[in-house]
């Protein structure tokens, strides 16, 4: 809450400095204020115009090149803002307060965040708290199978994407430690909640002891009739991320019954055992959670399940859909049993392990996450072909799988995270991510292109994966980690000014390696380069990080750099 606060004092501010700048002065016209307008219909505009207030129409020539039509009043001219808005790309609202309207103009759409303390790699992820991976339209859906997301950002069908499931696992690590603890409902723990399931007539169910799970679970068996089911009725409204225990046989599935209140509208949520990802068709939307036949845990947050589902057949998105729905019924079938059945606010740390157990499993032996999907990046670049490597899927992976390390000791999460580093020292055209600049400075590559492109922000997330790493393995070992860190700030200190424009960022260094236009950083990765900095500048004393940090911040509130 503090970091939103300062934000806002800071929006205002950008805002104070852009009013002033609405009203453009026209000096040494007067005499043309006495100048009657000749056509017609320019009189008729300019007699409504003034009837309203809004003084006359008069042309302005923009360049010599295109007509807007403005205002005068006197000795000022009036620009339209939706004019202004589009030729210096600003940003600008009316905004109601206590009956008062004004105008809110800002030079840039985007916040900043100022750390309140030096960046602990124990505790959330930069700002991660404030992303919410698994609503973005790119993500076709969570996985049943994986309970990660599976991207379509560049290949419709989807796949894993490590850059994107580190992410959500980032997301809900920080949650974890900056939300309210969640409200957690028991369905059936087997023990002191029993759930008064309801048995169909050729179906039986049984309550048994599961020495492998070391609980009561409860057993369940139905016939092939679609009729014969086991089923719990429920009454759940506000929380919606479900998590049992399951162990099902071939054929089996789970059903959560889910209904909106309003409208009197009923959603199945099918969890099929198949492998197939995600299916749906009107009201019922199926996931495979595979064909496992061993115990296992399955958490699904049943909104965003309904969601992808909706988004799949183009069905909109609904707005607020947490207050319109309720759990209304659990429904399994097939052979099998279920233990320890809950719904919660959140379940964070379940979403968390979910990532990091991706990345171990589908860890290369060359310590990679490659995408499997072909990329087109700047044009004089070849496209990466499929099986590219990302060095923002390095750091961020192993930001995520030294947190998996640290919370719970298991140095399976360690390995892997060392392992990833051995693609850092490969280059580029060996199917590496390491480029250098000059022969001399090396930069780890998101993008490992021929020419290299030195993309900024991806190269700063995969210093911080380096310096979490470092910190979590601890100080008395020697670290991989912690040279690779110390050369990748060295090259950051020194290729930093290169990305300054004066009134911005660059995205990254195109514009010297391919030759072409430069690339510049849209406002929200110009923040993104400022939130890195001031939270590097926490780390390292050299004065070049924090005093970019501030000049950088200054861009988004309209301060350039002095000409000539
Ligand atoms: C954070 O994770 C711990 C460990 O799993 C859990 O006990 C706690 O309830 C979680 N808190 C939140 C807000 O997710
Ligand atoms: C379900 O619970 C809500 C409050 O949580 C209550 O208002 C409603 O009457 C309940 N519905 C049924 C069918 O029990
Ligand atoms: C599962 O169902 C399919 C078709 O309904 C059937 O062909 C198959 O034999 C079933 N498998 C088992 C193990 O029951």
């Amino acid at each position: 809450m503090m970091l939103v606060r300062i934000n806002m004092r800071s929006a205002l501010v950008a805002l104070c400095v852009g009013v002033l700048l609405l009203t453009l002065f026209w000096s040494r016209c007067g005499e043309l204020s006495h100048r009657p307008i000749s056509s017609t219909i320019g009189s008729v505009l300019s007699n409504a115009l003034s009837d309203r207030g809004g003084g006359e129409e008069i042309e302005c020539l923009i360049n010599g090149e295109y007509s807007v039509a403005c205002r005068r009043d006197r000795d000022q001219v009036y620009l339209p803002f939706s004019f202004i808005q589009k030729y210096f790309e600003v940003y600008g609202k009316i905004t109601s307060t206590d009956g008062v309207d004004r105008f809110e103009w800002s030079h840039s759409y985007s916040k900043i965040y100022h750390p309140k303390k030096k960046y602990d790699p124990r505790g959330t992820f930069t700002t991660f708290e404030n992303y919410n991976v698994e609503v973005r339209e790119r993500v076709k859906c969570i996985s049943g199978i994986e309970g990660v997301p599976v991207s379509t950002q560049w290949e419709p069908r989807g796949f894993y994407y490590a850059t994107q499931i580190a992410q959500f696992g980032l997301a809900h690590y920080s949650k974890n430690i900056t939300e309210p603890e969640p409200r957690v409902r028991i369905m059936d723990d087997g023990e002191k909640v029993l759930g008064n399931w309801i048995v169909s007539k050729d179906a039986t169910i049984s309550r048994e002891y599961d020495s492998e799970l070391k609980a009561n679970v409860l057993k369940f068996s139905t016939s092939e009739l679609a009729s014969s089911q086991v089923w719990l009725k429920v009454n759940i409204t506000q929380d919606f991320v479900l998590s049992l225990n399951i162990m099902f046989k071939p054929n089996s599935s789970l059903t959560v019954v889910l209904q909106n209140k309003d409208k009197k509208e009923t959603v199945y949520l099918h969890y099929v055992t198949s492998n197939q990802l995600i299916y749906a068709q009107d009201d019922h939307i199926y996931y495979g959670i595979g064909t496992e036949t061993r115990w296992r845990r399955i958490t699904r947050d049943l909104i965003i399940d309904m969601q992808k589902g909706w988004a799949l057949q183009d069905r909109p998105k609904l707005k607020s859909p947490r207050n319109k729905f309720k759990i209304s019924g659990l429904v399994v079938s097939g052979r099998g049993a279920v233990a320890g059945v809950r719904v919660s606010t959140s379940e964070h740390t379940a979403h968390f392990f979910a990532a990091a157990g991706w990345l171990v499993r589908a860890q290369r032996a060359r310590g990679g996450w490659p995408v499997p999907a072909r990329r087109h990046v700047a044009p004089g670049a070849a496209d990466l072909r499929p099986g590219w490597h990302s060095a923002m899927s390095q750091g961020h992976g192993i930001s995520v799988l030294a947190r998996a390390y640290y919370r719970s000791g298991d140095s399976t999460y360690l390995r892997a995270a060392q392992r990833a580093l051995l693609l850092l020292d490969v280059p580029s055209h060996a199917g590496g991510v390491k480029a250098l600049w000059m022969d001399k400075y090396v930069w780890y590559e998101e993008y490992p292109t021929t020419p290299p492109l030195f993309v900024l922000n991806g190269f700063i997330y995969t210093l911080l994966g380096l310096y979490d790493l470092h910190v979590i393995e601890g100080e008395n070992s020697i670290s991989l980690a912690k040279k690779m860190f110390d050369d990748g700030m060295t090259s950051l200190k020194t290729l930093l000014p290169l990305f300054d424009t004066g009134s911005g960022s660059f995205y990254d260094l195109r514009h010297f390696t391919l030759g072409i236009s430069p690339n510049l950083a849209r406002w929200d990765y110009h923040a993104t380069h400022v939130n890195q900095l001031y939270l590097l500048a926490g780390l390292d004393p050299d004065p070049i990080l924090i005093n970019t940090a501030r000049r950088w911040e200054g861009y988004m509130q309209g301060k350039r750099a002095a000409h000539n």
